[in-house]
C-alpha cells in the first residue's frame, strides 16, 4: 500500500519535524490540501508553505487541491515541485483540458470525487489520468466520521480501471485507519490517505506501518 500522510493535521510549529518523522516512518508521499474557502467551507494553506515543503524534503508532493478554477494554477503548482496535482472533478468545467494541462506541466494528474459523485463521472478520462481520489469524507475538515459507501465506489473504480487498461491508481482521502484502510485495501485502493489517525496517534510511525502492511 502506498501511504500518504495528510499534512493537514501535522504540527504546523514544528511541520520540519513532522517530515522528518513521516520519511523515517516509511511514509511515501505527502498529502497536502489546498482549500480557498468556496469550493469548501474552510481554507487551509497554499504556495509559500507547499514551496517550503517541497525545499524540505525529498518526499514527493501529492497536492489535492479543493478549490475553485484550479486550472488558473497549474504553472505555479509546477513551480514549487509538486509531483502530483489533483484536482476536483465537480470544480472543472473542462476537465480534459485541464487534466492536459497538468500533464504538459511535467506533472502527474490527479482527479478526486465528492462522496455525492458517481465513478462514472471519470470514465472517459480514465486513461488519461493517472490518479482517481474518492473522497471518503465531504471535503474541507480532518478528523470526519468515513462514509461507508465509499468502498463500493473504490470496487467500481477497479474494474473500470482493470477493464479499460488504464494505469490510474486509485487513491481514497478521508476517515481512513487501520480498520477502513483494510476494508479499502480488499476493494482495490492503492493509495491511502490518514490525516488524524497518523498525526495524533501515540505513534505515528506505527500508525503509518499499519497501513502500508494492507
Ligand atoms: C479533507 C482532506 C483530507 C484530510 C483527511 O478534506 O482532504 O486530506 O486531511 O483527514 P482525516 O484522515 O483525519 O480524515
Ligand atoms: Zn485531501
Amino acid at each position: 500500500m502506498i501511504v500518504s500522510p495528510s499534512l493537514l493535521s501535522a504540527d504546523f510549529i514544528n511541520l520540519g519535524r513532522d517530515l522528518d518523522l513521516m520519511k523515517q516512518a516509511g511514509a511515501d508521499w505527502l498529502h497536502v490540501d489546498v482549500m480557498d474557502g468556496v469550493f469548501v467551507p474552510n481554507i487551509s494553506y497554499g504556495f509559500p508553505i507547499i514551496s517550503q515543503i517541497h525545499k524540505a524534503t525529498d518526499m514527493p508532493l501529492d497536492v489535492h487541491f479543493m478549490i475553485v478554477h484550479p486550472e488558473q494554477y497549474v504553472t505555479r503548482t509546477r513551480d514549487c515541485g509538486v509531483e502530483l496535482m489533483c484536482v476536483h472533478a465537480e470544480a472543472c468545467t473542462h476537465l480534459h483540458r485541464v487534466i492536459q494541462e497538468i500533464h504538459a506541466c511535467g506533472m502527474k494528474a490527479g482527479v478526486a470525487l465528492n462522496p455525492a459523485t458517481p465513478v462514472v463521472m471519470l470514465e472517459d478520462v480514465i486513461e488519461d489520468i493517472d490518479l482517481a481520489l474518492v473522497m471518503s469524507v465531504n471535503p474541507g475538515f480532518g478528523g470526519q466520521k468515513f462514509i461507508h459507501h465509499s468502498v463500493n465506489k473504490v470496487r467500481a473504480l477497479r474494474e473500470m480501471i482493470d477493464s479499460s487498461g488504464s494505469k490510474a491508481l486509485i487513491e481514497v482521502d478521508g476517515g481512513v485507519n487501520a480498520e477502513t484502510g483494510r476494508l479499502l485495501a480488499e476493494a482495490g485502493a492503492d493509495v491511502l490517505v490518514a490525516g488524524s489517525y497518523v498525526f495524533a496517534a501515540p505513534d505515528p510511525a506505527a500508525a503509518v506501518q499499519s497501513l502500508k502492511v494492507l
